[in-house]
């Protein structure tokens, strides 16, 4: 195989997706691709694609289409397609766009550099399988360059919860939890590359249980990391958020004060349409536990409106629940009908109802977010410095609840952390000045 050749990953979706990308660069860097950061010139591009809603899945044809120009250019410009519309579309996605020449789903990308030399060959490569085998075995090592301090790290894959909405079960397939000793080591690695905070990720990920260990105990073992600064975790869902999961958020100094914990709807009716197997009240007072644990925690979560059978009534106790919450950041969508999903064979609310409502939540979420921002002035923060902002010297980075900081200051290097106090509250950010 010829070296150096141009690969170009454009990632979609979830934090997943994000890991998935870094891990598919480094397998195929192994045979020779080295990563660009636009598509003009490359070799190879790879789409990592979402298809949680219907809008995220159509933006992958668009995309390919704004690729014939480069493919007029290039002829031997490969394109594959990989992550969850791959698994969900497999060779479909080939009859639709012709120009496609590979097309990997989320748990079989070990494979890709099999798989390439197929598509180097002049042939086309489709894997969407659902193997026995554990794809991070055969992954390669993380190379040591030094990389950003902040990274991902999944621990679990896949659900089990099968939301009557929702996708993720049949494009990750069942959940599968890593063992804890192959996460520890690869924890050990990313510090060693200069990483001071690792976001332990799973589409359920506090449903994790690695060889009997809970989420906890992987959190706890974390903690004894030298040189490990910050452990988040994502995504949670409510009917596995454990007692010691909720304990470390009080006990574990390593752990953020930030959960994000989806609940989709306040209604009753609506939940138990949803399949989500719990009701208002029981996340409601789930809340206020994690709370009494860790008084300062921000509160993330998930909506959906507009889910068929949804009334007005429904939708106002959806209002109802975040006026009681109190949420310090939230995602908010449309309900979108996926192909497949039992969901989709019911009748839905009208566009028109639904465009509304979701105005209204994001209206009601928007504040939440900019006053509990807002409170944020005049406290000390610690903030883990990224990267450099806008203005020449400014560095931007994380405080321990997640709000992106910026501050002047010239000297400051990514990866350290310093205590900051917040002078001011702007639209997605904090501005603040080093103590
Ligand atoms: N595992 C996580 C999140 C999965 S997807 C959880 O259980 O919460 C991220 C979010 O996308 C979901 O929380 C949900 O709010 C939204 N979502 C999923 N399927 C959707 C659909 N069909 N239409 C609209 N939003 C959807
Ligand atoms: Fe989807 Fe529900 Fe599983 Fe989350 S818990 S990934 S929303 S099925
Ligand atoms: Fe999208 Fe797949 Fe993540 S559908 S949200 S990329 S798990």
């Amino acid at each position: 195989m010829s070296n150096n050749k141009k690969l170009y990953i454009k990632t979609y979706g979830c934090q997943m997706n994000v890991y998935d990308s870094e891990r598919m660069a480094e397998a195929l860097g192994a045979s020779g691709y080295e990563q660009v950061e636009a598509p003009e010139g490359a070799d190879m591009i790879l789409l990592n694609t979402c298809h949680i809603r219907e809008k995220a899945a159509e933006k992958i044809y668009s995309e390919l289409g704004r690729y014939k120009g480069i493919k007029a250019e290039n002829p031997d410009l490969k394109i594959g397609v990989a992550g969850c519309v791959a698994q969900a579309e497999g060779e479909e996605i080939m009859r639709r766009q012709p120009m496609v020449d590979l097309v990997v789903g989320p748990q079989t990308y070990h494979r890709l550099p099999e798989m390439m030399k197929q598509v180097e060959a002049g042939e086309k490569a489709l894997d969407t399988d659902f193997p026995l085998e554990d794809k991070f075995e055969h992954l390669p090592d993380r190379p040591l360059p030094r990389r950003a301090p902040s990274a991902f790290l999944t621990v679990q894959e896949g659900c089990d919860k099968f939301c009557a909405f929702c996708v993720v079960p049949y494009t990750r397939g069942a959940e599968v939890s890593r063992p804890p000793e192959r996460i520890l080591r690869e924890a050990r690695e990313l510090v060693e590359r200069g990483v001071k905070e690792i976001n332990l990720l799973g589409q359920n990920v506090n449903a994790y249980n690695g060889g009997d260990w809970t989420l906890a105990q992987l959190i706890w073992a974390l903690n004894d990391v030298d040189g490990l600064e910050r452990i988040r975790f994502t995504t949670s869902h409510p009917n596995d958020m454990t007692d010691d999961l909720i304990a470390a958020h009080g006990e574990c100094d390593k752990l953020m004060p930030y959960l994000h914990l989806p609940v989709q709807s306040g209604s009753d009716k609506v939940l138990k349409g949803m399949n989500r197997q719990h009701t208002a009240e029981h996340y409601i007072r789930l809340i206020e536990r994690i709370r009494a644990a860790r008084p300062d925690i921000l509160i993330s979560g998930d909506f959906i409106v507009g889910f068929p059978g949804e009334e007005d009534t429904d939708f106002d106790a959806t209002m109802d629940l975040v006026r009681e919450v109190n949420y310090g950041q939230a995602y908010s969508f449309k309900y979108s009908a996926r192909p497949g999903t039992p969901a989709a064979e019911r009748s839905f609310v009208s566009v028109e109802v639904a465009n509304a409502r979701l105005q209204q939540l994001q209206a009601l979420l928007t504040q939440q977010q900019r006053a509990l921002q807002e409170a944020m002035v005049g406290q000390e923060v610690d903030v883990l410095f990224e990267k450099k902002g806008r203005l020449a010297g400014q560095m931007i980075g994380k405080s321990q609840h997640l709000h992106a900081v910026h501050v002047a200051g010239p000297d400051l290097q990514a990866g350290d952390i310093r205590r900051v106090r917040v002078v001011k509250s702007e639209t997605n950010s904090l501005g603040g000045e080093l103590l």
